[in-house]
């Protein structure tokens, strides 16, 4: 078998800065553990469009295509502000997620105990939270025909933007949700608004078929995505797995992130369909942005860097253990009080910088 491959896109921002901290554990895997990865790097985002004139080129879609995974940083930067939508660095992420259909997007939020006095909630609501949202990734309102902005002809504009599913849209996202919860607390809750929206009722409609037909062991509830909202900073942990479309998923996933006290340290994957060698095709990346403000300063916290190449070690390649190790070392530098800036009240305590935080989980999976 040849060693498994990756593509590694850093980007924009504070994102090469993190995913230098990436390199240093898939070195460690090599060097240690015998785990060989073939790595290419290329450009996404701002990078590239100054490259190329493109927020991602068609060469580097193709190496997308080709590869057993995608690690990509962050895009974007007020730089590109002033760019046409089509050139924005934001395209490139979306050319990825709609070309390799990577319609499932897992967003765990998952509170470590060490950081439970971080989040903006009581510790007793979030201490042991562990959840996960699946994001549909590929259609609805990002993607749905009609859109665009025209004049209204009455010497205003309109902008328009439509949300759209199909039911093999809703069914397959249903599908990796369900499959999820079987290997979690076995509950799924849906989200729409099927009150207001027939997208929204199609949605539920097609989740429950999906539920009797073929995932009835596993516990469904069905919520309308604000009360959802709701629940989820009121209560989180009576939720195991959610499911929700690609605008809800957006907005529900960055609340659930705050929940843990930083979004520095949450990690996604975004699945599509398995490939001829039988793995997913495949993109992670952390959840927090780019983060231009703190960009090369070496402040950024790299955990959620470092955790969505143990979700493409999960996921991708089957290499559970090795998730485990890269997350259990995580969690110790975490008990060990070790923290980036943004991990730090206003006590004024001395943060490591984002190379201390790598070389300090690596220390830790070699103590492991
Ligand atoms: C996310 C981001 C993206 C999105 C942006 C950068 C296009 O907010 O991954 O959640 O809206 O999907
Ligand atoms: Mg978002």
């Amino acid at each position: 078998m040849p060693n498994p491959s990756l593509l590694i896109l850093p980007g924009d921002g504070i994102g090469p800065e993190v995913m230098a901290e990436v390199r240093k554990v898939i070195d460690w895997f090599d060097s240690n553990k015998n785990v060989s990865f073939e790595v290419t790097e290329d450009l996404v985002g701002g990078c590239a469009y100054d490259a190329h004139g493109a927020p991602i080129s068609d060469e580097t879609m193709e190496l997308a295509q080709s590869v057993d995974a995608v690690l990509l940083g962050a895009v974007g930067g007020p730089k590109y502000d002033v760019l046409d939508f089509s050139l924005k660095p934001e395209r490139g992420l979306l050319r990825l997620r709609k070309e390799m259909d990577l319609f499932a997007n897992l967003r765990p939020a998952q509170c470590f105990d060490a950081l439970a006095d971080f989040s903006s909630l009581k510790r007793d609501v979030v201490a042991g939270l562990d959840i996960m949202i699946v994001r549909e990734l590929t259609s609805g309102i990002y993607f749905g025909e009609p859109r665009g902005i025209t004049d209204d002809n009455e010497g205003g504009r309109v902008g328009v933007n439509t949300q759209r599913y199909t039911t093999a849209e809703i069914r397959r996202v249903a599908r990796a949700a369900f499959d999820l919860a079987r290997k979690r607390g076995n509950k799924l809750c849906s989200m729409e608004k099927a009150n207001v929206m027939e997208s929204g009722v199609l949605w539920r409609e097609e989740v429950t078929w999906v539920h009797e037909n073929e995932y009835s062991d596993v516990e469904l509830t069905h919520m309308y995505a604000d009360a959802g909202a709701m629940q989820l900073v009121r209560w989180p942990k009576q939720f195991d797995v959610i499911v929700t479309d690609n605008l809800f998923g957006d907005l529900l996933s960055d609340a659930a992130a705050m929940l843990t006290g930083s979004l520095g340290m949450l990690p996604s994957a975004s699945l599509g369909a398995p490939m001829d060698n039988g793995r997913p095709k495949a993109l992670y990346e952390p959840v927090h942005g780019s983060a231009p403000d703190i960009a090369g300063q070496d402040r950024a916290n790299p955990i959620a860097c470092i955790l969505s190449f143990a979700m493409a070690l999960r996921y991708s390649f089957d290499m559970g253990q090795h998730a485990d190790l890269v997350e259990g070392a995580v969690e110790a530098v975490l008990a060990q009080g070790i923290r980036t800036a943004d991990l730090l009240g206003d006590e004024g305590s001395d943060p490591v910088s984002t190379a201390e935080m790598g070389d300090a989980v690596i220390a830790a999976m070699g103590e492991a």
